[in-house]
């Protein structure tokens, strides 16, 4: 694949949360897992293993258990100022966006796999080597489904109802899960992403300080994305 072609499959992958309900072509989700599982990890430990929830009461437990926690996000949202307020945490969630996709990828990851790499990267856990061995067969998992023409949303499994995801899947009590991907027919168009210029990010050598943004650009940053991401009416 040339350049231009990987940069445009790249440029289709949004996060999207809202699925029509039809049915996925046959052989997607393994697709998808076939590329994520060619994904680079640490020492090649490769600790993923991936649920692939459809069943309907097994998904309805996942999507109760997902509810719980974005009311407690709900409440901890409400502590901070209207301005900063994350949009997705700014109301009293119903159902989970999601819950229409045809299937739910749970991506488990066996932590015995950290054995494989050098000491130092499982006794200092701030290296976080388990954890990015986690996102880059994620990232992949998103950007097969783009191949495949379909949507998928990453949510991330917060830590206090991580047991609780767990315990509805049967995942096995050495094995972490931080985060699903549900994947499906976008229920409409994503809106265009949002990124920084490339010109501002990019340093050649030795951070240049000019581009060093001051406490209030970073927060004017901040509100551009609150305003992108400001729920769309329906239809648009
Ligand atoms: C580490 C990580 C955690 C994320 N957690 C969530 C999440 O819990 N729920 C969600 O809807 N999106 C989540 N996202 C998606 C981001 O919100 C999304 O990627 C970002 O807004 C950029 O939009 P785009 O992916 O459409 O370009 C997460 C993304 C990453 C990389």
């Amino acid at each position: 694949m040339e350049y231009d072609a990987f940069l445009d499959l790249v440029k289709r992958r949004r996060n999207v949360r809202h699925f029509k309900p039809d049915p996925l072509p046959e052989g997607a989700v393994e697709k998808m897992i076939e590329a994520a599982h060619w994904a680079n990890s640490g020492s090649n430990a490769q600790p993923w293993e991936f649920i692939v929830v459809t069943d309907p009461a097994r998904k309805e437990a996942l999507l109760d258990i997902y509810h719980q926690y974005e009311v407690s996000g709900y409440h901890l949202e409400s502590t901070r100022g209207d301005e900063f307020k994350h949009p997705a945490r700014a109301k009293p969630p119903g159902a989970p966006r999601f819950k229409e996709a045809p299937a739910i990828i749970v991506v488990a990851a066996d932590q015995r796999t950290m054995l494989a790499s050098v000491m130092a990267a499982t006794l200092y856990p701030e290296n976080h080597v388990f954890h990015m061995n986690v996102a880059t067969a994620v990232q992949i998992l998103h950007l097969a489904a783009t191949s495949l023409g379909l949507a998928t949303e990453w949510v991330s499994i917060g830590n206090c109802i991580e047991e609780r995801v767990k315990a509805a899947l049967d995942i096995p009590p050495d094995f972490r899960v931080y985060v699903m991907v549900p994947v499906g027919h976008p229920a409409r168009p994503p809106s265009a992403g949002v990124r920084r210029d490339v010109k501002d990010i990019i340093h050649y050598d030795s951070y240049c300080s000019d581009k060093y943004r001051t406490d209030e650009q970073v927060l004017d940053f901040i509100r551009g994305l609150r305003r992108a991401s400001a729920p769309r009416p329906a239809g648009k």
